[in-house]
């Protein structure tokens, strides 16, 4: 099974010059010789996609952008966005999906998520699909049932594609789709579920996930599924010796690239 450490520098840094540092300070300490099941991934703020990629592109660190939009997956009249195929075109083979900030700050919902997952199929560009519930759902012990719903924009996407790419685009769920579970309330807190809590979460999302392609194609895929929120160089070896935790999805400690390959280690060394 692959491990995933991925680096999301949301609104940061400030200047080229500044995510031009990261990436060169990143590439001094990245190991040598990464197996193909170790992964990277970095997913700078779009004015700052192309300078990135360009920088990566002879290393083995992957590029994902933050967002596409939900309109179009090409060009067209949309103030503001940038298409899966525009992020393609800088350097992005990835993109992250339903990030807390995005879901909270711009309301995006299942029909901005079905649509965008759709044209990221479409350009073939590969999916980290951030869930999580917040603290009032912790609380009231709805984390399951937030999280299936959630995970439907998978199934309304699916409606919404061609009848003649209906397999392809169940293939594309299994070969470039990631999972990330980032519960809202521990992004940027400090607070991380306990290890069980998680575990029971990962189990849940691969197990709804794997019973609906099973139902439609007959497949049992293995699905991989993050963690991020507050993770950081000290509970990083913990959560790594989780065997449903594939790897993790990094905000604030990915801005240090001391602590961002420090934790990448501790997950290789463990899931090796
Ligand atoms: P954090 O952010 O690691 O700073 O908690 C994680 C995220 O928002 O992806």
């Amino acid at each position: 099974m692959t491990t995933w450490i991925i680096g999301n520098w949301k609104q940061n840094p400030a200047t080229q010059q500044e995510a031009q540092q990261l990436v060169e300070q990143i590439l001094e300490q990245i190991p040598q010789d990464l197996p193909n099941s170790h992964k990277l991934m970095v997913a700078p703020s779009n004015i700052h996609l192309m300078a990135v990629a360009k920088a990566l592109q002879d290393s083995p660190i992957l590029v994902s952008a933050q967002n596409i939009s939900a309109h179009s997956d090409t060009t067209g009249a949309y103030t503001g966005d940038c298409s899966a195929q525009q992020v393609k075109d800088a350097g992005a083979s990835w993109t992250l999906l339903g990030h807390s900030e995005q879901r909270q700050y711009h309301h995006e919902n299942n029909d901005h998520l079905a649509q965008k997952i759709c044209n990221a199929f479409l350009q073939d560009l590969g999916v980290i699909f951030c869930v999580g519930e917040t603290l009032a759902d912790y609380e009231q012990d709805q984390t399951l049932s937030v999280l299936d719903h959630q995970l439907s924009a998978f199934h309304q996407a699916f409606e919404q594609i061609a009848s003649e790419e209906k397999n392809q685009f169940l293939q594309y769920i299994q070969d470039r789709m990631i999972i990330a579970y980032e519960p809202v309330w521990a992004i940027g807190t400090g607070k991380i579920p306990t290890i069980d809590e998680i575990d029971r979460v990962h189990q849940h999302i691969k197990t709804h996930l794997q019973t609906w392609i099973t139902k439609i194609s007959g497949q049992t895929p293995k699905l991989t599924v993050l963690y991020g929120g507050s993770v950081n160089p000290q509970n990083a070896p913990m959560l790594a010796q989780c065997p449903t935790i594939d790897g993790a999805l990094i905000g604030g400690a990915s801005l240090k690239p001391k602590d961002f390959l420090q934790i990448a280690n501790q997950f290789f060394a463990s899931k090796s």
